[in-house]
């Protein structure tokens, strides 16, 4: 049973906690070393976009994981990752939050929290840094995304503490980082997840990738974390990369 003794290493000021951990991961550091920034000058999303990443506004975090499930089952990293926030949330902040395919944590259609998961090659083998940004107060978003980001203390109407979010999130990384790495770990992660997403079933949404365009209904999670979309002809189709957009919003 892999069990996940997380380290966590402070920083002022950084300019990407992953990128950081990246450096440290080359020069051996160990499963579950962890970094946490009060700031990230160059923080970076999904497809090369950026992250905002103000002093004291977000919790910027990257964790470093050295899975030993087969790599086809690795896009269940970031969906047990997503799992981990969503019951940080719900244990340390009492918010509920809901998972868009396959990380992206809402408070309903607004996002509240981004992963960005990092595949490298390092003296000890291939590793994952899992980088997690959540949004606590309302100035880590640049303005002009007040219409589709918000932050956690404005979905509660309560300040975070960010230090007991922090200690609830290595908690059950640690809790499902465990499970996933058992020979039932795809199964349990898909089950966690779906049981806690709107999107794993009846959800009426666009997938795009590159040009590639796909419209359907949710109908499930393989195995591997693809998610399953009935197209308007009835043909089932399973996506394994794309952004995700609500068509009918909730
Ligand atoms: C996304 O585009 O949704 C993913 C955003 C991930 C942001 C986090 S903040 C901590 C870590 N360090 C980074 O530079 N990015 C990730």
């Amino acid at each position: 049973m892999t069990h996940l003794k997380p380290k966590v290493l402070r920083f002022e000021s950084l300019p990407s906690t992953n990128t950081e951990l990246s450096r440290l991961a080359s020069e051996g550091a160990e499963e579950g070393v962890s970094v946490v920034a009060d700031e990230q000058t160059a923080g970076r999303g999904r497809l090369q976009r950026a992250w905002t990443s103000p002093k004291g506004a977000g919790l910027y975090f990257s964790i470093l994981l050295r899975p030993k499930i087969a790599t086809n089952y690795w896009p269940l990293i970031t969906m047990m990752a997503a799992v981990a926030v969503y019951d940080a949330l719900g244990e340390t902040c009492r918010m509920q939050a809901d998972i868009k395919w396959p990380n992206d944590l809402l408070s309903g259609e607004r996002k509240i929290c981004g992963i960005l998961a990092e595949a490298i090659e390092t003296p000890s083998g291939r590793a994952v840094i899992v980088g997690i940004g959540i949004n606590l107060s309302e100035n880590a978003y640049p303005s002009e995304l007040a219409g589709v980001a918000i932050s956690v203390s404005e979905a509660t109407g309560r300040p975070v503490d960010r230090e007991a979010l922090l200690a609830g999130l290595l908690r059950w990384l640690t809790h499902w980082y465990s499970l996933l790495n058992e020979s039932a770990g795809p199964e349990s992660i898909v089950s966690a997840w779906s049981s806690r997403s709107s999107y794993a079933f009846g959800r009426v949404i666009q997938v795009s990738n590159g040009d590639d365009v796909w419209q359907g209904t949710t109908c499930g999670i393989e195995r591997d974390g693809a998610l399953r979309l009935r197209t308007a002809n009835d043909e089932i189709k399973l996506v394994r990369a794309g952004d995700v957009y609500s068509l009918r919003p909730q």
